[in-house]
């Protein structure tokens, strides 16, 4: 394009840019870094000096034409009647903010109970091998015990894994115990909340995902007292109410002897309904003194060390604190459900 043609064709384009956008691409194709106007000054230098001076003049007076009547073109298209103002008395738009997930806030509470009684947080990972969520807690292959832990197992990439390296994502938290104890000695009072996985039905008190929270204390003269009187103030203090708390003998083969601990069903106080399957008490974990072989796993020497464990289901908790009825509305994504905490 010589001067002429970018003269003719930038003023008609110009004259009829329509809005501001239009008119800036219109200044850029001409006038931009590489704009055709731009390139003829950029090249001038190339030029004898008899050229040069024949050019030269023309092009810098034809870029000032054309920076005027971008100027005049935009203040035409401000000032336009039809232009959209700001009316800066609209009222602005409210900003929506959120607030934690009622399991998260019942995760901070309790971190916070059991922080004032000396102890600290632990993690552990939600991909496990078979050997931390079952082997090494006391249950070996073929263990009729493994079917209590529907499992949801990864496929690996190696075709012919080691049998007790296969992954999983853990069923509970418990595998936590294995990892902290494997890197840390006695004495050891931890919690570890995080999440589980259960290839079950869900109905109204059972989840495929759901949260635990883990609870070791391991010493060298912890006793079964010690277990009910940590987990009772705990109790009291995260339902705040008057909950009934049961504990009953149960099985898990990595403590001995084990306990089941349940409370009065939030939902109908006892009475009997479908949340707790008409018994009036919903299991809220799992519980008992850590099991020797669990020590001998870990490298522990079980006659110097004593311990007990347990395993509140989080959900749960959150579920009797705040009267919810069905555990499946936590993860309902319902905003009006979400909104009440
Ligand atoms: C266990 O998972 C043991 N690891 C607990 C334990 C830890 C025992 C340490 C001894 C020592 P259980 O399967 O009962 O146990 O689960 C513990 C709690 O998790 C239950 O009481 C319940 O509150 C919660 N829970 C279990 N399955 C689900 C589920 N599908 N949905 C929601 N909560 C669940």
């Amino acid at each position: 394009m010589d001067l002429k043609e970018i003269e003719k064709s930038a003023i008609i384009e110009i004259n009829n840019a329509h809005d501001i956008i239009e008119l800036e691409s219109i200044r850029v194709k001409y006038l931009g870094r590489h704009g055709d106007l731009t390139e003829i000054l950029k090249s001038l230098k190339d030029f004898d000096l008899k050229e040069r001076k024949k050019i030269g003049p023309k092009a810098n007076d034809l870029r000032q034409e054309l920076e005027k009547l971008l100027q005049n073109r935009k203040n035409d298209l401000v000032h336009r009647a039809d232009f959209p103002a700001i009316d800066i008395t609209a009222p602005g738009k409210k900003k929506e903010i959120g607030h934690l997930h009622p399991i998260s806030k019942v995760q901070e509470q309790i971190e916070e109970i059991f922080s004032s009684m000396g102890f600290s947080v632990a993690e552990g990972p939600e991909i496990e091998t078979e050997f931390y969520n079952f082997d090494a807690l006391n249950i070996p292959a073929n263990h009729p015990a493994r079917d209590m832990w529907d499992t949801l197992w990864l496929k690996s990439q190696d075709s012919t894994p080691t049998p007790n390296k296969k992954l999983l994502l853990r069923t509970h938290t418990s595998p936590v115990q294995i990892h902290y104890m494997e890197t840390h000695q006695p004495p050891i009072r931890i919690i570890a909340p995080g999440r589980a996985f259960r290839y079950e039905a869900s109905d109204a008190s059972h989840e495929v995902q759901f949260y635990q929270l883990e609870g070791l204390m391991v010493d060298k003269n912890i006793s079964f007292a010690n277990f009910k009187s940590v987990t009772s103030a705990f109790l009291k203090r995260i339902f705040n109410k008057n909950v009934k708390i049961r504990f009953r003998l149960d099985y898990f083969p990595f403590v001995e002897p084990g306990a089941e601990i349940a409370v009065s069903c939030p939902r109908c106080s006892g009475r009997g309904c479908s949340l707790c399957k008409q018994s009036g008490w919903l299991e809220i974990a799992g519980a008992g003194m850590v099991h020797p072989e669990v020590f001998k796993a870990v490298g522990y020497n079980p006659r110097d060390v004593r311990g007990f464990a347990f395993g509140f289901g989080l959900d749960r908790i959150a579920m009797v604190k705040y009267n919810i009825p069905d555990i499946r509305l936590f993860n309902s994504g319902d905003l009006r459900f979400i909104k009440q905490f």
